[in-house]
C-alpha cells in the first residue's frame, strides 16, 4: 500500500517525466495576492504566469502545495475532526501548463496516471465537464470513458475561480465512486451531496480573467491548472474512504493517543482528528513565519491552536500536549517539507508558550460557559454578552465557543456577540481620542475599523503585494489620489516597517495598475501603517490591489545597523557593568546611535575594547534567530527589557552570537538577547563590519555612542586613512631635509667657530683693545710680550707662531685670560734658542702670576696660573731670566 510520501513522489515524477518543472511549494503566507488570507490552491503562486504577466523558464510545472483553508474566503476550521475529508491543512498535488499544452493532453494525462500508475479501476471513475465544453466531452470519449459516465454541469461547480478576481475557466472533475455501502449519487443528480461519489481531480481550463467590475476577457493563452488532494487520493489508494484512516494521520492520531494517554479511536477519535488536524496546520503556518496574535493570520493560527488546545483538554490532558507531537510531525513530513525540520525548535516553543498560556484561562472558561449554558434547553443559544466575555477575559475565540457548545446541541446568539464587541470598541475609542494624541490621528482609528489594522510581512520579504484600505489626503479619507498628491496610504498588509523602537520606518515606491507613489517614510498609527508618500504617475484607488517594495539597500543598511546595536549594547554591559541599560537608540540606515546609563566618558581602551568585540561577534557570524514568548518568559530567559516599556501579551525575543570561549550551539551561552520588533540581518556578519564615532555625553548620567556599520564604516576607515596620510604627507615634506638641514647647520656652526677663532687671533695679534704689541731689546734679543684679554690657552700656539713670524728672531711671552683662567705661553725663534729657553720664560712668569711648574720645548712653551694681576712681574721675570 503507498504511503501518502509515495503518493506525492509518484505524482511529481510522473509529471517530471512528461517535461514538467518540479517546483517547491510557495509559503502558505502569499506573496502575490493581497486579497488572500492563506495559499488555498496549487495555482497561487504561478497566478502571474496564467495572465501572461510573469515569465518562468519553465511552460510546465508540478507542485506538491501546501495550502491552508481557515479564515477568509475557504474556511473548513469547523468541520474539521467532525467530517472525513474536512481539514484546515492540505497538499494540494497539481500539474500546469503556461500556454504550452491544454484540454487535448491535461486529460490524458490526468485518465494515465490515475489508471495507470495509481491503477485505479475505470469503472469506480466519472467525470464532468461545463455544459457548454463538447471538445472536453469528446475527449474524455476518445480516452475511454463511456458517454453515461461524462456528466455536464451548468453550475459554477465547473467554471473555476480563484477568487472574485484573476484568472479562471471552465473545468472538469474527476469523480470516484466509493461504492453502494455508502450513500450518496454521481455528481449532478439529487443525491450528489451524499458521500459515496468523491471528487479527486480537478482540471481546470485557464482562458479567462475575471476584472474587478465583473468583466470577463479571454486570456492571451490557454493553460492549464490541476488540484488534487493528497489527502483524498491517499485515503482511496490505501482502501479508505476516509482522509484520517491514512498512513500519515493515523500517525498523527497514534502520537496523540500515546502523550493524552487515550484511546486513539472509539468516542475520543474526534478530538484526536481535531489535533492531527491542527498540529499541522498550526507547524506549517508557524514554520512560514505566521505568529499566534490577535489580528489577521495570526489570530486565525491562534484560533486553531486553541480549538486544538480545548479538544486536548476535553482528552482530560494535563499538560500541554501540542508541542510534544512536533517530532512526530517532522518524522512524517519533515523530508518533503525541510522548512518543518527547520523551525521545529520555534513550533515547538510556539506551541508550549501559547498552550501553558491559554491553560491558565481554559477551565476558568469552560467553567462559565457549563454555568452559563445549564438552563438553556436543546437548541438555545448562549447570550452574546457571555461569548463576548469569553472571548474577552478567557480568550476564547467565537468558534471555539460554538464548537464547544455544538456537541450539546447549542449555538451562539451571534448578533449580541458582534454588539458587545462593537461596544468595547467604541470605549476603546472614546479612551483613545482623550489619551491627547494628534487629532489628525482621529482617521486611523476610523481606518483600523473598517479596513483593519495592517499584517506586517516586512521580517521575510521586502516586496509583497497588498490592498489599500485607506487614502488619506489632508486628514480627510478619500477614494483617489492623483498624481502629484501628497497622501498617506494603508494597506491591509505591507513589508515596510513603521518606525518604531527606533528603527526608522522605511521608504520605497507602491505601484499599482493605474499609477505609482513613492513612499518616503511610514509611520503607524492605531496598529495601522501609514506610508507617508507622494503619487508620481496615473492615480491610486481606494482597494487597488498595489506591489509594494521597499528600498531594498536602505532596509538592508538599517538592518546592519540594528542588529550592530544589540552587540553593542552587549559590548557595553560587558565592558562598563551590568548597569549599563538602554536609554534610547537610533537605527537608520547611515548610522545608529545608542544613548545608555553610564556616569562617566569612556576611556579609549573601553571604546577599543568594546569596538573589538562587536567585530568579534560580527566575524563569528552566528544565525539571528527570532522567537516569540510571553514577557515573564523572556526576562526568564534573561532577555534585555526596556524597563517601564508596556509589552503586550507576546513579545518577539532577538538573540544573536555564542558567548566566546563556549561550545558554540550550546544553547545556553547567547550573548545578546533582547525584546526587539525591529527587523535584523539572517547572519551577524551580514553587518560587514563595525566602527565606533566616539561617545559623548547624552544628558546626566547618559552616554550616546554613534557608529557606523558596513559599507559607512569602510568609507569612515577610508576617509580617516585619507585624512592621515594627508597628514603624515605634510610631515614628511617637512622633515624630509632635516638630516641635511642639520648638516648644513653644523657645517656652519663648525665654519663660524673657526671664524670666531680666527677673529681671535687677529684680534689678539692686532692688540686689540690693548696696547699693540712692540718689541723691546733684552740682553741682544728682541722681547716681546703681550697681555691678553678672553683668549684662551688653546689659541696661544698659533698666536706664538704667528708674533714669532712677525719677529723674525727674539723671544715672546703671551699671558692670556679668559672665563677667570690664565695661560701663559712662550715662544722662542729658532735663532735664539741657544740664548734662551721658552720653558725658563714660561715657569719664571707663572711663579709671579701664582702658577706653578709650565713645560714644553725650548722653542715652545706653556703653562697655567691663576691671576693675571701680575702679570707686569711676571713679564719682568722673564726678563730677568733672559739677563736683562
Ligand atoms: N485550482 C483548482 C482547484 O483548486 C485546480 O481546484
Amino acid at each position: 500500500m503507498p504511503s501518502l510520501n509515495d503518493i506525492r513522489s509518484t505524482f511529481l515524477n510522473y509529471f517530471e517525466k512528461q517535461g514538467h518543472a518540479v517546483v517547491p511549494s510557495s509559503p502558505l503566507v502569499p506573496r502575490n495576492d493581497p486579497t488572500l488570507m492563506f495559499v488555498n490552491s496549487g495555482m497561487v503562486q504561478f497566478k502571474n504566469l496564467f495572465t501572461g504577466i510573469e515569465r518562468r523558464d519553465y511552460a510546465r510545472a508540478t507542485s506538491a502545495q501546501k495550502c491552508v483553508r481557515a479564515g477568509g474566503k475557504h474556511n473548513d476550521l469547523d468541520n474539521v475532526g467532525y467530517t472525513a475529508r474536512h481539514h484546515t491543512f492540505f497538499e494540494m498535488l497539481g500539474n500546469f501548463s503556461f500556454g504550452d499544452y491544454f484540454k487535448h493532453e491535461a486529460i490524458p494525462f490526468a485518465w494515465n496516471l490515475i489508471t495507470g500508475e495509481f491503477g485505479i479501476p475505470k469503472d469506480r471513475l466519472y467525470v464532468t465537464v461545463y455544459h457548454t465544453d463538447d471538445e472536453a466531452f469528446e475527449i474524455w470519449k476518445k480516452v475511454g470513458v463511456p458517454e453515461d459516465r461524462i456528466i455536464r454541469i451548468a453550475t459554477s461547480d465547473n467554471f473555476w475561480q480563484m477568487g472574485p478576481t484573476g484568472p479562471c475557466g471552465p473545468c472538469t472533475e474527476i469523480f470516484y465512486d466509493h461504492g453502494d455501502h455508502i450513500w450518496g449519487g454521481p455528481p449532478g443528480s439529487p443525491e450528489e451531496d451524499g458521500d459515496r461519489f468523491i471528487e479527486i481531480w480537478n482540471i481546470v481550463f485557464m482562458q479567462n480573467e475575471q476584472f474587478e467590475d465583473g468583466s470577463m476577457v479571454d486570456l492571451a493563452m490557454q493553460s492549464i491548472d490541476t488540484g488534487m488532494g493528497l489527502e483524498r487520493i491517499g485515503a482511496l489508494l490505501q482502501g479508505s474512504h476516509d482522509n484520517y484512516d491514512t498512513d500519515l494521520f493515523k500517525s498523527l492520531i497514534e502520537a496523540s493517543a500515546n502523550v493524552t494517554g487515550v484511546d486513539p479511536y472509539g468516542d475520543h477519535n474526534v478530538h484526536h482528528r481535531v489535533i492531527a488536524d491542527h498540529l499541522r496546520s498550526t507547524s506549517f503556518l508557524i514554520a512560514d513565519g505566521v505568529m499566534p496574535s490577535n489580528d489577521g493570520r495570526g489570530y486565525v493560527l491562534r484560533r486553531i491552536m486553541r480549538r486544538a488546545m480545548r479538544h486536548a483538554h476535553l482528552l482530560g490532558a494535563k499538560d500541554p500536549v501540542m508541542y510534544q507531537l512536533v517530532p512526530a510531525l517532522v518524522r512524517q513530513m519533515g523530508a518533503a517539507y525541510p522548512e518543518l525540520g527547520q523551525a521545529q525548535g520555534l513550533i515547538t516553543e510556539t506551541l508550549q508558550a501559547e498552550e501553558t498560556r491559554f491553560k491558565q484561562t481554559l477551565d476558568r472558561g469552560l467553567k462559565l460557559l457549563d454555568d452559563e449554558v445549564s438552563g438553556l434547553p436543546e437548541g438555545g443559544e448562549l447570550p452574546g454578552a457571555a461569548a463576548f466575555k469569553l472571548y474577552d477575559t478567557y480568550g476564547f475565540p467565537l468558534d471555539l465557543t460554538q464548537d464547544a457548545l455544538r456537541e450539546r446541541g447549542l449555538g451562539v446568539d451571534t448578533d449580541g456577540f458582534d454588539a458587545a464587541m462593537a461596544e468595547q470598541k467604541a470605549k476603546a475609542r472614546a479612551a483613545w481620542s482623550g489619551s491627547g494624541e494628534a487629532a489628525d490621528a482621529t482617521v486611523w482609528f476610523d481606518v483600523a475599523e473598517t479596513g483593519g489594522t495592517t499584517d506586517f510581512l516586512g521580517y521575510d520579504t521586502e516586496t509583497a503585494e497588498g490592498q489599500i484600505t485607506a487614502l488619506v489626503v489632508d486628514g480627510v479619507q478619500g477614494d483617489v489620489a492623483e498624481a502629484g498628491t501628497t497622501v498617506q496610504i494603508a494597506l491591509n498588509q505591507t513589508p515596510f516597517y513603521a518606525e518604531s523602537g527606533g528603527q526608522v520606518g522605511d521608504t520605497g515606491q507602491i505601484r499599482t495598475d493605474t499609477g505609482t507613489a513613492e513612499v518616503t517614510g511610514t509611520v503607524k498609527t492605531a496598529d495601522v501603517f501609514v506610508h507617508l508618500a507622494k503619487v508620481t504617475k496615473g492615480n491610486l484607488t481606494m482597494g487597488q490591489a498595489a506591489v509594494l517594495e521597499v528600498s531594498p539597500t536602505r532596509r538592508s543598511a538599517i538592518r546592519a545597523n540594528h542588529s550592530a546595536t544589540h552587540l553593542l549594547h552587549e559590548a557595553l554591559r560587558g565592558a562598563l557593568g551590568d548597569h549599563v541599560a538602554q536609554r534610547g537608540s537610533l537605527n537608520a540606515p547611515d548610522r545608529l546611535r545608542f544613548d545608555f546609563s553610564h556616569g562617566k566618558a569612556l576611556s579609549a581602551d573601553e571604546l577599543a575594547q568594546v569596538e573589538a568585540e562587536v567585530n568579534a561577534y560580527i566575524r563569528q557570524n552566528g544565525a539571528v534567530e527570532t522567537r516569540i514568548m510571553t514577557p515573564d518568559d523572556a526576562r526568564a530567559l534573561g532577555a534585555q527589557a526596556l524597563f517601564g516599556e508596556k509589552y503586550g501579551d507576546e513579545v518577539r525575543v532577538v538573540s544573536m552570537g555564542t558567548q566566546a570561549g563556549s561550545g558554540k550551539g550550546t544553547g545556553g551561552d547567547t550573548y545578546s538577547l533582547e525584546l526587539c520588533g525591529g527587523t535584523h540581518v539572517r547572519q551577524t556578519g551580514d553587518i560587514g563590519a563595525f566602527v565606533t564615532l566616539g561617545d559623548s555625553a547624552s544628558s546626566a548620567g547618559v552616554r550616546r555612542i554613534e557608529a557606523l556599520t558596513g559599507q559607512a564604516a569602510m568609507d569612515h576607515l577610508r576617509a580617516q586613512d585619507q585624512v592621515l596620510s594627508e597628514v603624515a604627507g605634510a610631515l614628511k615634506a617637512q622633515t624630509q631635509d632635516v638630516p641635511a638641514r642639520i648638516k648644513t647647520l653644523l657645517d656652519e656652526r663648525k665654519a663660524l667657530t673657526a671664524e670666531v677663532a680666527q677673529l681671535r687671533r687677529e684680534l689678539a695679534m692686532s692688540g686689540g683693545s690693548q696696547a699693540a704689541p712692540e718689541a723691546e731689546d733684552v740682553a741682544g734679543t728682541p722681547f716681546l710680550a703681550q697681555v691678553l684679554q678672553g683668549v684662551t690657552g688653546k689659541d696661544l700656539p698659533a698666536l706664538i707662531d704667528a708674533q714669532k713670524q712677525s719677529l723674525g728672531s727674539g723671544a715672546i711671552l703671551l699671558i692670556a685670560e679668559a672665563d677667570g683662567k690664565v695661560a701663559v705661553a712662550a715662544g722662542v725663534t729658532a735663532d735664539k734658542v741657544d740664548t734662551v729657553s721658552a720653558v725658563d720664560l714660561v715657569k719664571a712668569a707663572v711663579v709671579e702670576l701664582g702658577g706653578k711648574g709650565g713645560g714644553g720645548r725650548p722653542d715652545m712653551a706653556q703653562g697655567g696660573a691663576k691671576d693675571a694681576s701680575n702679570a707686569d712681574a711676571a713679564i719682568a721675570a722673564a726678563k730677568s731670566v733672559m739677563g736683562g
